[in-house]
């Protein structure tokens, strides 16, 4: 079953290869493609030049077309609410990671009916916005049996499952850290493995309930030994190893990047790891921004996601996090798009998503709107959707 979409005012591919790329980000005006089954590109070009047949025929009235959105960063499987919290940081209590205690006791007690229910809204709540494919972590579950129940929900809904058993050190382990770490880098690792494509672990000495750089190496060098990739949370609260940590270990990502040194700079240049940034994050906690342009202009790829947690950041919209980062990160609307888009998909090592070229199957987003600016200029507004036709 092949769909003629045509009325795109302006396709933004992603995809500077194609013929008629008009900039950097790959943009057609006048556009249209082909979708097959499973949303898999056949054809992108100029309407004027678009194949005469298909079995279906879309138009969509001169809007824009862009890929849909790639959240790299999710914490999405949690039961509870710390809505009292975010106000109390909005007062000036600062974050510390000590909170996530609250969710992991909140999750403990919630059964899978329950965790799945919530787990399936947020992802309808973030395809409704534009968003295709989302990595989902664990972390709220810290023991082997939730953990486990976790990663196993987490897999229903995608195959970027990341395993954060190492999120921060549970209270009934925080006089005995090394069995903790024994436990992670054991039975959860192996637990892990049947589910999950990814390690993360939260590097960061400004916190007392997370781990240090010798800690943090131990379970990414187990994760490694387990098949896994490696993700690391760093830099969020100060400045630390995470960076240099996740540069040596050749991490994928390494999210948060809020403190930065020029060494972290150069290293990340120097690297195939991505900087995912996580805005809505410096929102919601009242924190200062990273400094996106000393990434870009040092070369650096940056992913941008939403980072979806109930602590740090509940926004399921990338929309949002794409207008935080060209009004705050002071990012072009075209750098803020890529980034969420095709380097989060590099941050998931995926060349099939995150672009509309031929082949690609990641899914499109429309825009009630004539351009791919509207989404930083119109923020706030619901203007993506998800296309579902031709699926
Ligand atoms: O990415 N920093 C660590 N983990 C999450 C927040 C988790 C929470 O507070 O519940 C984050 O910001
Ligand atoms: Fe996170």
């Amino acid at each position: 079953m092949t769909t003629l979409v045509t009325g795109i005012a302006e396709l933004t591919t992603c995809d500077p290869t194609h013929p008629d790329a008009e900039d950097e980000w790959g943009t057609l005006h006048d556009a249209a493609l082909v979708l097959g089954d499973g949303e898999q590109v056949l054809w992108v070009g100029h309407s004027g030049t678009r194949p005469p047949d298909a079995d279906r025929f879309l138009d969509l009235g001169g809007r824009a077309v862009v890929p849909a959105f790639v959240d790299s960063h999710t914490h999405l499987v949690f039961a509870g609410d710390r809505s009292a919290e975010f106000a109390a940081r909005m007062s000036g209590t600062p974050y510390d990671g000590g909170g996530i205690a609250t969710t992991v006791a909140a999750t403990r007690g919630a059964s899978d009916d329950a965790l799945r229910a919530l787990l399936h809204a947020r992802v309808a709540e973030m395809r409704s916005q534009g968003t295709g494919v989302i990595e989902v972590k664990s972390g709220y579950g810290l023991d082997l049996p939730t953990e486990t129940r976790l990663l196993r929900l987490a897999r229903e809904v995608t195959d970027e499952v990341t395993f954060l058993g190492a999120h921060v050190v549970p209270p009934e382990y925080r006089s005995r850290r090394t069995d903790y770490l024994d436990l992670v880098t054991g039975p959860m690792m192996a637990a892990a493995a049947a589910y999950a494509r990814w390690v993360d672990v939260f590097c960061e000495p400004h916190s007392p309930h997370a781990f240090g750089a010798d800690e943090a190496r131990t379970i990414l060098e187990a994760g490694r030994a387990a098949g896994l990739g490696l993700r690391v949370h760093g830099n969020q609260l100060g400045p630390g190893p995470g960076v240099a940590l996740a540069v040596e270990l050749g991490a994928a990502s390494v999210d948060h990047c809020t403190h930065l040194t020029a060494a972290d700079v150069d290293a990340l240049a120097g690297s195939g790891t991505v900087a995912t940034l996580l805005p809505g994050v410096e929102f919601a906690t009242r924190s200062r921004y990273p400094d996106a342009r000393a990434l870009l202009d040092a070369g650096v790829t940056i992913a941008l996601a939403t980072d979806c947690n109930p602590g740090t950041c509940y926004t399921s919209s990338m929309p949002f996090v794409i207008a935080l980062a060209v009004r705050e990160l002071h990012l072009t609307p075209g750098e803020a798009l890529w980034a969420a888009t095709r380097g989060a998909a590099r941050s998931l090592h995926r060349d099939d998503i995150g672009q509309i070229a031929v082949g690609a199957r990641g899914g499109l987003t429309v825009l009630d709107a004539p351009s791919q600016l509207h989404l930083s200029y119109r923020a706030g507004v619901p203007l993506s959707h998800r296309l579902t036709v031709g699926l």
